[in-house]
């Protein structure tokens, strides 16, 4: 693993950003895997101005996302779907068609998963996955526990992760306890992993991922495994290492 840290939030989301321009000169048709959560927001910031003065395009760009809540459809304000047309598609020349986010409203969701397997395949695989943490260390909704080969599946949500995301919801919304979530095994299959973190509150889990050992209870100590995972932290979120 590769480690990168950098003064503040905001240099973590340019050295970011950054890569993925990079990685779309060298290759326009690029599979993009994409994460939710606060953390990429402000690399998603820096992308849309990057496209919008015609530094980068995503024209020939394909993208997945790591996860959806599951019973959501892509309307719904709190979907994973809505959060990324809102944050970055509506404002980028990417052809929605190639945007690829787990279908939160799947009548088979069994089903939805191999498809999204498959789909995956057929774009080539993905050159690039950006990832955020949880604070019990779980990527996309690889919860603790989640098997190190796991692929596209329906995940319970964790009481933790349900608090912590409940920040996001009206008291009297409902808020999903399942997802679809990629696996670690289709995780580790991208080509490069680039895993953001910022803040104290994510600290201990990267100690975790870093330092700790490979293990199902750490869901990011899987990227120990991969050959090409950098991760860019903040000062804050390295402050235990
Ligand atoms: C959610 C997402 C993860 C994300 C995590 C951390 O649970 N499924 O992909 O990494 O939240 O979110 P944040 O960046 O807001 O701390």
């Amino acid at each position: 693993m590769q480690i990168v840290i950098l003064n503040n939030s905001d240099d973590v989301a340019s050295y970011g950003a950054n890569i993925f321009i990079q990685q779309l000169r060298r290759k326009p048709s690029s599979v993009l895997g994409l994460a939710t959560g606060s953390t990429p927001l402000a690399l998603y910031r820096l992308l849309i101005g990057a496209n919008q003065v015609g530094d980068v395009s995503f024209a020939q760009a394909t993208s997945f996302n790591l996860d959806e809540y599951l019973g959501l459809d892509g309307q719904h304000k709190q979907s994973y779907r809505y959060f990324m047309d809102q944050q970055l598609f509506d404002h980028i020349d990417i052809d929605k068609q190639r945007t690829f986010v787990p279908p939160g409203d799947a009548s088979d969701p069994i089903e939805a998963c191999e498809r999204y397997e498959r789909q995956i395949a057929q774009a080539g695989g993905i050159d690039i996955q950006l990832l955020g943490i949880g604070r019990n260390g779980h990527i996309g909704f690889n919860e603790p526990s989640s098997g190190l080969m796991s692929r596209t599946r329906v995940k319970t949500l964790t009481k933790a992760t349900i608090e912590d995301n409940a920040r996001f919801f009206s008291a009297d919304e409902y808020q999903p306890h399942l997802s679809i979530t990629m696996g670690i095994g289709t995780i580790l299959d991208a080509k490069k992993v680039l895993l953001l973190a910022t803040g104290a509150n994510k600290a201990a889990a990267i100690k975790a991922t870093v330092e700790g050992a490979l293990s199902a209870s750490c869901p990011a100590s899987a990227l120990q495994l991969h050959r090409n995972a950098m991760l860019v932290l903040d000062e804050a979120a390295a402050s235990q290492l």
